[in-house]
């Protein structure tokens, strides 16, 4: 069966300057049509089509069958899914808010023992590098575990069309390669994390904490 990847859009910008608004869809979609030439089925998230309550409810907080059904819907969509693809732009030297904001509404079983690649971007020359590093620690601790290597696109709008297609006078080839290294790596380890999970229950050896985060504490001394 093939792999199935959710690729997370970290723009809500619908406004500018800076222009252009929602860089980031681009990029989501270059990423898409990547995996999807090796085989893969892929779905967009897209933070706009998600309203949260102003007071912060994740998903876990609620009673099960009580929670908001576009909540329960894309929790499933997480759970079952073979990987990640999470798209940040870079705001004053971190992830996107938004992408963290919409992460943090659902525990990290969903995730866990499932990979993630780390993708970010800019309208500067600094391709969300810095963004990139927090986002690792994040991605880690929420369980998809990011592969090593990252794509960073500098200037995007000049990189990319707004159908995620390489603008010309770019070397789509170099490109395609960038970004299939980063991607390659994704879809390895899915399809080992994938086979992994069949052969061996991950909850049997290391399993997720039910009600408190104390649960995963060091023993209390003394
Ligand atoms: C609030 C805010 C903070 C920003 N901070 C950075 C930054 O730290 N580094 C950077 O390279 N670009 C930064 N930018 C510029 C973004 O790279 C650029 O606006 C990009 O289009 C953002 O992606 P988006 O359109 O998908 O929101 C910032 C933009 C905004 C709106």
């Amino acid at each position: 069966m093939n792999l199935t990847f959710l690729v997370f859009l970290g723009s809500a910008r619908n406004s500018s300057p800076p222009y252009p608004a929602r860089l980031g869809l681009r990029v989501a979609k270059a990423c898409a049509a990547r995996l999807e030439a090796s085989g893969a089925g892929v779905e967009l998230v897209d933070p706009l089509e998600y309203e949260f309550t102003p007071v912060f409810k994740p998903h876990f907080a609620y009673a099960r069958g009580e929670a908001p059904a576009a909540l329960d819907h894309l929790a499933g969509r997480i759970a079952s899914a073979d990987g990640y693809v999470m798209v940040s732009p870079e705001y004053n030297h971190s992830m996107s808010p938004t992408l963290a904001h919409l992460l943090n509404h659902f525990g990290s079983s969903l995730f866990a023992f499932k990979p993630s690649a780390i993708v970010t971007y800019s309208a500067g020359q600094w391709g969300g590098a810095r963004a990139a590093v927090g986002m690792r620690t994040f991605l880690s601790e929420l369980g998809c575990l990011p592969v090593s290597a990252m794509i960073h696109i500098p200037k995007a709008q000049e990189v990319l069309e707004e159908d995620g297609s390489c603008r010309a006078g770019q070397d789509a080839e170099a490109w395609t390669g960038y970004f299939g290294r980063t991607l390659g790596q994704l879809e390895w380890w899915a399809a080992a994390a994938r086979d992994g999970r069949a052969a061996r229950d991950p909850q049997a050896q290391s399993p997720a904490f039910r009600r408190r985060v104390s649960e995963r504490d060091a023993p209390a001394s003394g």
